[in-house]
C-alpha cells in the first residue's frame, strides 16, 4: 500500500527514542539521487560532479552496500568543508600509450575521477581491446561495483582497485598498515539479467560494516576486528580503535598489499600506509585506483563469450547441489542485484538517526529535506 511522503524534520537528541533510532524509512531512488546532488551541489560541486557522485552513493544503497551509500555524505562534506577535498576540481587526462592513460583527480571525488578514467578505460578497450587507467590523487570512490556496472553498460570486462587508509595488520603484526582496499571485477553474463560482478573487501568484513554497526547501535561479530589492545571484540567501536582482520590470514593482507602496488605505488599517490582516513578531515586522502577494460570479444565472437558465460552461469548456479542449510547458490553479484530490484521497488530503507544526519547536512546548506516513507510497501 502507497503511503504519502513526509518532510523528515531534525529532532533534538534528548526527543529521540531508541525505537525511533532503528525504525526504518523508505527513500525511493529518485529521491535519493535529487537529495544527494542538492547538498553537494549546496557545498560547491558543479552539477556534473554532484550527479556522478550521488549516482554512486544511491547504487551502492540499491544493491544493499549501504555501507557505502548516501550516509557517506556528511564525511564527505565534513571534507568539503574542511579544504581537503576539492568538490570542483576538474580531472585531468593524460594518454601514456595508445592504450594506457594517467588520470590526476586533482584531489576531487573519487567517483568523479574514477568514473573519468573508466570511461576512458573503455573507450581504448574498444579500439584496441584493452584499456588501462591508473588514476593518482583521488578520494574514496565508494563502492567499486559501480565502476564494473559502468563498464559492462558499454559491453566491457573490468577490474577495478583502489587502495585505502590503515585498517588491517600485515600478516603476523597488530598495527593498522594496510587498507581494506576492494577488489573488483566484472564480465558480461550470458544475458543482461547475469552478469558476473565480484566486488570484494580482503578483510572478513567491509570496514564500512563497523562504522554501520556503531551508527546503529549493533555488535559486530568476534571475527571480525581485534580491539586496541589486540583481543576479539564484538563493540564496533573498540574495532575502530584496532585492527579489521584480513580474510584467509596472510591471503587477504597478501590482496591488499596487491591493491597497494597497483593503486598506489604504481600511480604516484599515496601508498605503504599513507592514504587518509575518509572520516579524517585533517589532511587530503590522496587515495590511488587501477581500472582495466577489456572487450570480451577479443578471441571469439560475442556470442559465443557469451554462450560461454550462460554455461558457468548455469553449472555454478543451477547445477550445483545446495550444501545443508543453503537454499540457493548464487553468482557473484547476483545477491546484489536482487537486492537491488526490491529497492527499486520498494525503495531504500534508512534508520532514523541516519536520515537525521542527512537532514543536518541539507539544512547546512538550505537544501530541502530528504523525502521519506514510513513503510517500503511501494515508493
Ligand atoms: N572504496 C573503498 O575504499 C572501499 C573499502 C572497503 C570496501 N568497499 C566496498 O564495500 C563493499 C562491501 O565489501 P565486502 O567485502 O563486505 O562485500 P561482501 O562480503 O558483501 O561481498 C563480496 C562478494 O561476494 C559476493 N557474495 C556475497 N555473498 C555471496 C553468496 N552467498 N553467494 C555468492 N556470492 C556472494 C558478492 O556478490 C560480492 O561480489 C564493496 O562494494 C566494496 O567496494 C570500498
Amino acid at each position: 500500500m502507497a503511503t504519502p511522503t513526509e518532510q523528515q524534520q531534525p529532532k533534538p537528541a534528548a526527543a529521540v527514542t531508541e525505537e525511533e533510532e532503528t525504525r526504518k524509512l523508505y527513500v525511493t531512488a529518485a529521491d535519493a539521487q535529487a537529495f544527494t546532488e542538492a547538498v553537494l551541489r549546496g557545498n560547491g560541486a558543479p552539477a556534473d560532479h554532484a550527479r556522478t557522485v550521488a549516482e554512486c552513493l544511491v547504487a551502492a544503497d540499491l544493491r544493499g552496500v549501504d555501507t557505502h551509500g548516501v550516509n557517506r555524505l556528511p564525511s564527505y562534506m565534513a571534507r568539503v568543508r574542511a579544504g581537503v577535498l576539492d568538490a570542483a576540481a576538474t580531472p585531468t587526462l593524460t594518454q601514456v600509450t595508445p592504450a594506457a592513460a594517467q588520470v590526476d583527480g586533482h584531489n576531487t571525488f573519487g567517483a568523479v575521477a574514477g568514473g573519468v578514467a573508466m570511461q576512458a578505460a573503455v573507450d581504448m578497450a574498444r579500439v584496441y581491446g584493452i584499456g588501462m587507467v591508473s588514476v593518482k590523487h583521488s578520494n574514496h570512490f565508494g563502492m567499486s561495483a559501480w565502476l564494473v556496472q559502468k563498464a559492462l553498460d558499454e559491453g566491457m570486462m573490468s577490474l577495478v582497485f583502489t587502495n585505502s587508509s590503515p585498517a588491517l595488520p600485515a600478516w603476523g603484526a597488530r598495527s593498522k598498515l594496510l587498507g581494506v582496499s576492494p577488489i573488483a571485477c566484472g564480465a558480461p553474463g550470458g544475458d543482461d539479467e547475469s552478469p558476473f560482478i565480484l566486488d570484494m573487501a580482503p578483510s572478513v568484513a567491509a570496514r564500512g560494516k563497523v562504522y554501520k554497526a556503531k551508527r546503529r547501535g549493533e555488535k559486530i561479530p568476534l571475527d571480525w576486528a581485534l580491539d586496541a589492545e589486540g583481543r576479539p571484540t564484538d563493540d564496533p567501536a573498540a574495532a575502530l580503535e584496532g585492527v579489521m582482520l584480513p580474510m584467509g590470514g596472510p591471503k587477504g593482507s597478501a590482496l591488499s598489499i596487491m591493491m597497494d602496488v597497483f593503486s598506489g605505488v604504481f600511480s604516484g599517490s599515496a601508498f605503504a600506509g599513507h592514504v587518509t582516513n575518509p572520516y579524517d578531515p585533517s589532511r587530503p586522502a590522496d587515495v590511488g585506483h587501477f581500472l582495466v577494460a577489456i572487450k570480451p570479444d577479443l578471441f571469439m565472437p560475442l556470442a559465443d563469450f557469451r554462450a560461454r558465460m550462460r554455461h558457468l552461469y548455469d553449472r555454478v548456479v543451477k547445477e550445483s547441489e545446495p550444501a545443508a542449510g543453503v537454499d540457493r547458490v548464487y553468482f557473484p553479484g547476483e545477491i546484489e542485484q536482487r537486492t537491488e530490484r526490491e529497492r527499486r521497488r520498494a525503495g531504500i530503507p534508512y534508520v532514523e538517526a541516519e536520515v537525521r544526519a542527512l537532514n543536518e547536512e541539507a539544512q547546512r546548506v538550505g537544501a530541502e529535506a530528504i523525502r521519506v516513507s514510513a513503510d517500503g510497501g511501494g515508493g
